[in-house]
C-alpha cells in the first residue's frame, strides 16, 4: 500500500488559516531558505505556476504522483483561472457540486471518497499520494492518513480553520523528524502508528 501524506502549513496553535481558511499571513515567511527547502525536499508540493516562476518546471517528482484536494481548496485555483493547479501530478478533487471536470487532468470524486482513496493507495506505484487539504476532507480522511508533514509558522491565530474538520478523537502518530528553518518555521514529519 502506498502512503497518503497530509502536508500542511499551520499556525503555532494548529490553524491552517483564518476562519475562512485564508493563510496569507504565512506568505511573509517565504524566503530563500524556505524555497530551497521546498525545492529540494518537496518540489511537487508547489503549484505548477509557482514551479514555473521558480524555473523548476521540469524537476522530477520526488515523493508523490497524485494530489487530493477538496473543492474548497481547489476553488482558490479555479477562481484564479488555474483549473489544473498541480498539473505535474494526477489531480483528484472531491466535490458533489461540480458537474464536470474543469480540466482533463482533474478527476472529480463525488461518491465514496474514502473508498476512492483506498483504491488509489492500493495502486502499484513507487510514489505516494499528497493530501493537500483542506480541513473538511482532511477530517474525513484522517483514518486513511499515513504520514503528516506539518509546517508550523511562528504565528498565533487564536482561532481559525482547524487542521482536521472532525470531532474529538485521539489518533497516535510517531515523530520521525524535525527540521528548523532560520526564520522560525518548524517542519515536523510524523508517521501513523497502526
Ligand atoms: N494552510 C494550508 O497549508 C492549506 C492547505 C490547503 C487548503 N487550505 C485552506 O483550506 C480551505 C479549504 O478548506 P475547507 O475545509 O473549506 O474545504 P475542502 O476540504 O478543501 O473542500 C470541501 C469540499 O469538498 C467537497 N467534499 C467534502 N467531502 C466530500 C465527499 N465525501 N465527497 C465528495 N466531495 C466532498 C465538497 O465540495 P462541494 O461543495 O463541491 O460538494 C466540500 O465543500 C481554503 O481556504 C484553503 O486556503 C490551507
Amino acid at each position: 500500500m502506498r502512503k497518503l501524506t497530509y502536508y500542511i502549513a499551520c499556525s503555532i496553535d494548529g490553524f491552517i488559516g483564518d476562519p475562512e481558511g485564508d493563510a496569507t499571513s504565512m506568505f511573509a515567511f517565504v524566503n530563500e531558505e524556505f524555497l530551497e527547502f521546498v525545492k529540494t525536499e518537496y518540489p511537487e508540493m508547489l503549484p505548477t505556476q509557482g514551479r514555473r516562476m521558480m524555473g523548476i518546471d521540469d524537476l522530477e517528482n520526488r515523493r508523490f504522483d497524485t494530489v487530493v484536494q477538496g473543492r474548497g481548496s481547489y476553488q482558490l485555483g479555479l477562481d484564479a483561472g488555474l483549473p489544473s493547479p498541480y498539473n505535474h501530478l494526477r489531480e483528484i478533487v472531491a466535490s458533489r457540486t461540480l458537474e464536470e471536470s474543469p480540466h482533463p487532468n482533474v478527476e472529480l470524486v463525488s461518491g465514496d471518497l474514502v473508498a476512492r482513496i483506498r483504491e488509489l493507495k492500493a495502486e502499484d506505484s513507487p510514489y505516494g499520494i499528497y493530501l493537500c487539504g483542506g480541513s473538511t476532507i482532511a477530517g474525513q480522511l484522517l483514518d486513511e492518513i499515513d504520514e503528516l508533514v506539518i509546517k508550523t509558522y511562528p504565528q498565533v491565530y487564536g482561532s481559525g480553520m482547524p487542521m482536521f474538520g472532525t470531532g474529538f478523537s485521539v489518533t497516535d502518530f510517531t515523530l520521525e523528524s524535525v527540521r528548523t528553518l532560520e526564520n522560525g518555521i518548524l517542519v515536523r514529519t510524523y508517521s501513523r502508528k497502526r
